[in-house]
């Protein structure tokens, strides 16, 4: 299915695209004070290896967004396939997320999840406003990774990578 001009575009054509896009599952934090912040977020990305540069992109509307604000460090918590639950808290309003999960603050202080597939904290560099989101680009500043399979999530749903079909050597 097309559209034909892109002010014209049918929201439900948009949705139909970013269904066929395939992400894994991160838990942004930040510290507020004394208080841990997070929520879940998809919009994750590399922008380069050499610095090591990521982003990630908020809705300004999150009661987590004024803690990434005020903060110089964000930690972003790759999540291993076998934390559904930690996803579901951290993509809910809960007022006490990280009672619910095992946590440590990061060297920088970032709250970083245990049993996290990989877990990085960002020193923020720019916060661009962008529609309804805020894109944080930062530099990497720590970074660890376990043997552990990632949360795979598509359409609306988490899987674990397990029947992945490698299409090349
Ligand atoms: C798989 C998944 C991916 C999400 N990705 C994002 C994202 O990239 N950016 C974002 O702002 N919210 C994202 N959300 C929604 C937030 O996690 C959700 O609105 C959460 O309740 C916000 O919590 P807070 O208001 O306590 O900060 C995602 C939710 C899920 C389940």
């Amino acid at each position: 299915m097309s559209t034909p001009t892109d002010r014209e575009v049918d929201p439900a054509a948009v949705r139909e695209v970013h269904r066929r896009f395939v992400t894994g599952v991160t838990v942004v934090t930040a510290m507020d004070g004394d208080v841990p912040r997070g929520l879940a977020v998809n919009a994750f990305c590399s922008v380069s290896l050499e610095p090591p540069v990521v982003m990630v992109c908020v809705q300004t509307t999150s009661s987590t967004y004024p803690a990434l604000v005020r903060a110089d460090h964000l930690g972003i918590n790759i999540l291993a396939a076998d934390q559904l639950a930690v996803a579901g808290v951290f993509a809910s309003k809960s007022t006490d997320k990280f009672a619910q999960v095992d946590w440590t603050p990061g060297a920088h202080g970032s709250p970083l999840l245990a049993g996290s597939a990989a877990r990085v904290e960002v020193e923020i560099g720019e916060r661009l406003r962008a529609a309804t989101h805020t894109v944080f680009v930062g530099r990497i500043v720590q970074a660890e990774h376990r043997d552990v399979d990632p949360m795979v999530y598509r359409a609306g749903k988490f899987f674990a990578p397990t029947d992945m079909t490698p299409l090349s050597s």
